[in-house]
């Protein structure tokens, strides 16, 4: 049966492959995309580290001058996804996004290099990959946090990779929809509409975009500018960790300058971190900056922080929010609150579990001595790749398949549990 799992996923991960970088799935998502790229690349380890580091590499190849490495690269023109480069307009010589996402990248990449057999190959490459990942991570702190708060925002739900979730709702209201015009949405004719955003929510979405084409993706002004500015824990817990891994990195391969200050970036994280807990909620919460206070709605942005070093009281916390949650559905971690009024198990981030979030809360836990709810967490993510295959996220209750089919991420963290698994057998 694994043996079957791990041949199926190695299957996926080919299918989606197109050389130097991998597609989430054929169809809704044809380029390449930030944070599936580096979390699929873990994959790709398992079995060919030299294609693994590739995938990383190429997406850095597309990393702007301040550093900004963008969500989308658009390697290849494809008429079936919008909003396309030309939505964009960035005027990259490969188009791109304007947009980020999270850093999990250095996360990756000291995991890669950690377990890599070729020791010669992983010193080299993840030495050429240092500085690029430092410079985005200090990008990120430079022009997300202009007041020095420890926390960066961002500035559209597509950087959160929670598009849609009830965090961003309030937020995403008060972004005026005027002079946006009209556009044709492809998403929805590859996937079921109901697991995806609503026309209301893509208007706003795109609205954004277009605020900052008009400031030509000067990402030193888009903060300030943004009519939409989200501390998200998730977001943040990523790429602290990322910046606390880079750190380790950085004193293996002979940076200690570097380690020293991406080290003081992960700590000084760590610490405002704590101004978004709830106890109230039990679990941390988004920071609307526009208004200058906290989100409250229960998703699984508020669980994340699981992956960065936060105090084990707090991981304590969230292992038993989670278990919590347990009780209210079938398969654990849904995205959302099944018993809060907004939870919608088919749509996307309203709901819906998410294995490379599983696997990322389930890290995390693991560090701080959680392993019953860790035990739990890898369970239910095999329970749902037996019961529905490799789709893009399931519903938490029935286990229906949601969104794409045949998916690059969750096949890599199915080769990741597995492997997880029988490293502790
Ligand atoms: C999409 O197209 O749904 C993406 O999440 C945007 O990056």
């Amino acid at each position: 049966m694994r043996q079957d799992y791990i041949d199926q996923a190695k299957q996926v991960l080919r299918d989606n492959d197109r050389g130097t970088y991998t597609v989430p799935t054929h169809g809704l998502y044809p380029f390449q995309w930030n944070w599936d790229s580096a979390l699929s690349a873990l994959g790709f380890a398992h079995y060919d580290e030299d294609r693994a580091w590739t995938e990383i590499e190429t997406l850095f190849d597309h990393q702007w001058e301040c550093g900004m490495v963008p969500h989308i690269i658009f390697h290849e023109y494809d008429p079936g996804y919008f909003p396309g480069p030309e939505v964009y307009a960035t005027g990259r010589p490969t188009p791109t996004s304007g947009l980020s996402q999270p850093a999990v990248a250095a996360f990756a990449a000291r995991r890669m290099f950690d377990r890599a057999k070729d020791k010669e190959m992983a010193r080299r490459r993840a030495a050429a990959l240092l500085p690029k990942m430092h410079a985005w991570h200090e990008w990120f702190y430079r022009t997300r946090d202009p007041e020095g708060t420890g926390l960066v925002a961002i500035i559209h739900p597509w950087e959160s990779g929670r598009d849609n979730s009830v965090d961003w709702d309030a937020a995403l209201e008060r972004v005026s929809t005027e002079g946006v015009g009209t556009f044709q949405r492809r998403d929805i004719t590859h996937a079921n509409p109901a697991h995806r955003p609503t026309h209301a929510q893509y208007e706003r979405y795109i609205k954004l975009v277009q605020i900052f084409r008009e400031l030509n993706w000067d990402t030193s002004k888009l903060h300030d500018a943004s009519p939409f500015q989200v501390v998200d824990p998730g977001f943040n817990a990523i790429l602290i960790r990322a910046c606390a891994d880079l750190a380790d990195l950085a004193d293996l391969l002979g940076e200690p300058g570097m380690a020293t200050r991406s080290r003081a970036l992960a700590d000084r994280g760590i610490a405002a971190l704590e101004t978004l807990w709830s106890d109230g909620m039990g679990q941390y919460l988004c920071y609307d900056r526009q208004v200058g206070a906290l989100i409250e709605s229960p998703t699984v942005g508020g669980l994340l922080p699981a992956f960065a070093a936060i105090p084990t009281e707090r991981a304590a916390g969230i292992s038993r929010r989670i278990e919590v949650l347990g009780r209210s559905c079938e398969y654990l971690i849904p995205s959302h609150d099944p018993t809060a009024p907004e939870y919608d198990g088919l749509r996307y981030w309203r709901g819906p579990v998410w294995l490379i979030v599983n696997y990322m809360i389930a890290d995390g836990l693991c560090r701080a001595g959680q392993t019953d709810m860790v035990g739990r967490i890898m369970t239910d993510s095999l329970r749902l790749i037996d019961r529905s295959g490799f789709a893009e996220y399931y519903d938490p209750i029935t286990a229906e398949p949601c969104g794409g089919a045949h998916f690059t991420w969750t096949a890599a963290m199915v080769l990741e549990i597995l492997a997880q698994e029988a490293e502790l057998a």
